[in-house]
């Protein structure tokens, strides 16, 4: 039993599957990279810079957005190899089939749940409450019941804190993007590029017409003397902000669960990955810098640092411009996480591992519909009753067991695979896949036990269903026996 465990796909095969395939071949470099953006822009920006540099770092929070991007940077590079040697559909699960064997396969299959569709929730839940403020400042109140979970307060645009009974909102987001998914990769990414045209156009407005009204004074101190406790200040803090925003740039990994439906993709797929990294670092660091230099880093803490910035300036007409973009920036972040999450379990459903249901394609759309449809609602479900904190922090948690595993891939293929042809080398080796794993399980270490706990009953949950399921059902055990 235990070899059957590590039982591994050979590169050929995974080559002839791709071969095979029945996705449609439609996205070019800059779809990739569009779709990086789309996925990684989001909540984390929008939300959680005022309040990291507030409780954490001050005015350099744009050194936590750097330190985080290093460490997302290790990831991507191990990503690109990956991504462009073994360029399939399922991302982090492939890569470990190819390199692990089975069961880390399905383990890390089962844990990119978390990223993509558990993320996918969180996000949902971030873009109700936006959509609520918006429709408040149009005059307009949803029921405070129906706007919030049972389980976590909601603070109204008036200042009330209420307990709900559903949020509906984050349940409409996500069937809506559910659907569109469905009708065909193409007008996802479609409509995904728009939605990036608009949010980049609205980070980079704010950029440029921010930065004359900075302050020097709210840039001094630039790293505030740290209080005494680990994180609030000084070089600790900027560290633990780190670990806060880097739910800012989840999704840049999403771009690999994709591979299928890249035109070239061994070129292709490292520019997608890393390219939007790029680009969102560096729009991240000077977004970051103007909100701190527009507004003491004390005054952040609230849920719309954004507007509180705008407020320092003549140009209130941006307000409610800002908040539409956010609204549907989160949108994009929405329909790729979901995109990748129905392409993992694609993956996993030909590999035997999952019911055939989640590979099955539609015939005219050519999409995985019933997947989508079944995501629809297991991710509904969480959109409209967890608190969001803890969906947040289970999809950091998930998304860096990922990053740490595919880290560990590649030092694990140089050895078992070293003539492979890899269009694209990361670059160091060892020290980058090694540095990836030491930053992202310090991450992982900053999120606490309750998140270790939780962790570790969803993968409890997956062996059972291994066991249980995968085990007997997968092909490659069948082909080997
Ligand atoms: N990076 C994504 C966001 O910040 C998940 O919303």
């Amino acid at each position: 039993m235990a070899s059957g465990l590590f039982l591994r796909k050979s590169v050929q095969e995974l080559h002839a599957e791709a071969e095979a395939q029945t996705l449609r071949r439609a996205l070019g470099p800059w779809n990739l990279v569009s779709l990086g953006i789309g996925a990684i822009i989001g909540a984390g920006l929008f939300s959680l810079t005022g309040i990291a540099a507030a409780e954490n770092a001050g005015p350099a929070i744009a050194l936590s957005f750097v330190v985080a991007a290093i460490g997302c940077a290790f990831a991507g590079l191990c990503y690109s190899e990956f991504a462009s040697m073994i360029p399939i559909a399922g991302s982090a699960y492939t890569y470990s089939y190819a390199t692990m064997g089975e069961f880390l396969a399905w383990i890390i299959g089962w844990d990119l749940v978390l990223e993509y569709a558990v993320g996918a929730s969180t996000v949902s839940i971030s873009w109700s409450a936006y959509v609520v403020s918006f429709l408040h400042d149009l005059g307009i109140d949803l029921p405070a019941k129906l706007v919030a979970s049972p389980f976590e307060p909601l603070r109204l645009p008036d200042g009330t804190m209420v307990h709900g009974l559903i949020n509906l909102p984050a349940v409409f987001i996500v069937v809506v993007v559910s659907l569109l998914l469905m009708i065909g990769i193409r007008e996802s990414a479609r409509v995904n590029a728009v939605i990036v045209v608009i949010k980049v156009t609205v980070v980079v407005v704010f950029i440029c017409l921010g930065v004359f009204f900075i302050s020097r004074a709210n840039y001094t101190p630039y790293i505030p003397p740290n209080t005494g406790e680990f994180g609030h200040f000084g070089w600790s803090g900027i560290m633990r902000a780190a670990g806060v925003i880097f739910f800012a740039y989840i999704g840049f990994d999403a771009v690999s669960t994709a591979a299928q439906e890249a035109r070239h993709p061994q070129k292709d797929m490292p520019i997608g990955i890393i390219g939007s990294l790029v680009i969102c670092t560096v729009l991240y660091v000077l977004f970051s810098s103007v909100l701190t230099g527009m507004v003491s880093y004390t005054e952040l803490g609230g849920a719309a640092p954004v507007a509180t910035a705008i407020d320092r300036t003549p140009y209130d007409w941006l307000k409610p411009l800002v908040k539409l973009a956010i609204i549907s920036g989160f949108t994009s972040v929405i329909l790729v996480m979901l995109l990748g999450q129905s392409r993992v379990f694609f993956s996993m459903s030909r590999d035997g591992l999952l019911p055939r249901i989640f590979s099955d394609i539609h015939p005219r759309w050519k999409t995985p519909w019933r997947s989508n449809l079944l995501f629809m609602l297991f991710v509904s479900l969480f959109s409209a009753f967890a608190p969001i904190s803890v969906v947040g922090h289970m999809t950091s948690i998930g998304t860096l067991l990922a990053f740490v595993i595919v880290c560990a891939g590649i030092l694990i293929m140089r050895r078992t695979h070293p003539d492979i042809p890899r269009p694209f080398k990361t670059p160091l080796v060892p020290l980058v896949p090694i540095l990836g794993i030491l930053v992202c399980a310090a991450m992982m270490y900053s999120l606490g036990t309750d998140n270790w706990l939780r962790l570790g009953g969803w993968l409890a949950i997956g062996q059972v269903i291994y066991f249980a399921y995968s085990r007997h059902h997968s092909k490659l055990r069948k082909r080997s026996q």
